[in-house]
């Protein structure tokens, strides 16, 4: 048994993997990127109707395939004035990222209020499939009229996080770093291995 529990990242997203493995090593956890450990990805179907169940989802599937505990994230871009669209649907509006923010733009062509917010939903499970820690993580800010700025992926162009005057991919990836809705709720998760001996002794045991 190791000492240092250790998780699957049940995504085959590395940078993603890349950008949550710091965090979570402050917490005394290792991070596995899911396709190392299995030696290939796994297509697992989104088909919940939140987040939560799409990234319980993920995890449930890769934890039952490597046999570790594993943590899937799944996210997405919410407009108010959308009565909160995409939302789930986020990357399937359309084909590619420009064309989703072609959409979004011709969706919000009259709207005055711009309020819109990402949503990232972190979920980790045990491989037994006994228990789930979840959480969700936000970044509030305005939908502008035109994308701006190279950095990023998917809404980054047209997402100005509150208290910016630039887009997140005008920013770059240190402010993104800093205050996205992914960064949040992996700190809420963090928080909780942080805080939680019984926790992190039920990870270490559950292989
Ligand atoms: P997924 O969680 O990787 O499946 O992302 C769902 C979709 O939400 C992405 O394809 C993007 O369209 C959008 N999205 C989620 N997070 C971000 C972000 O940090 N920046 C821009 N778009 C995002």
């Amino acid at each position: 048994m190791s000492l240092v529990p250790e998780i699957v990242f049940a995504s085959g997203n590395r940078n993603k993997y890349i950008e949550i493995k710091k965090r979570l090593e402050k917490s005394g956890v290792q991070l596995l990127f899911g396709p190392d450990v299995l030696g290939g990805n796994l297509n697992v179907v989104e088909d919940g109707s939140t987040y939560l169940e799409n990234a319980y989802k993920k995890a449930l599937v890769w934890a039952n395939e490597t046999g570790l505990p594993s943590v899937a994230d799944d996210s997405g871009l919410e407009v108010k004035a959308l009565d909160w669209r995409p939302g789930i649907y986020s990357s399937r509006v359309a084909e590619s990222d420009p064309s989703r923010i072609e959409w979004l733009l011709a969706q919000m062509a009259n709207v005055e209020d711009r309020t819109a917010r990402f949503v990232a939903a972190l979920a980790l499970v045990l491989p037994d499939g006994k228990q789930c820690w979840i959480v969700e993580g936000f970044c509030w800010g305005k939908i502008e009229h035109e994308p701006r700025g190279s950095c990023g992926f998917g809404y980054d162009p047209v997402f100005v996080p509150e208290g910016f005057e630039k887009t997140f991919a005008e920013l770059g990836p240190d402010v993104k770093l800093r205050i996205s809705h992914r960064s949040v709720a992996v700190e809420g998760l963090s928080n909780m291995l942080n805080c939680s001996y019984m926790v992190k002794s039920l990870l270490a045991s559950s292989r």
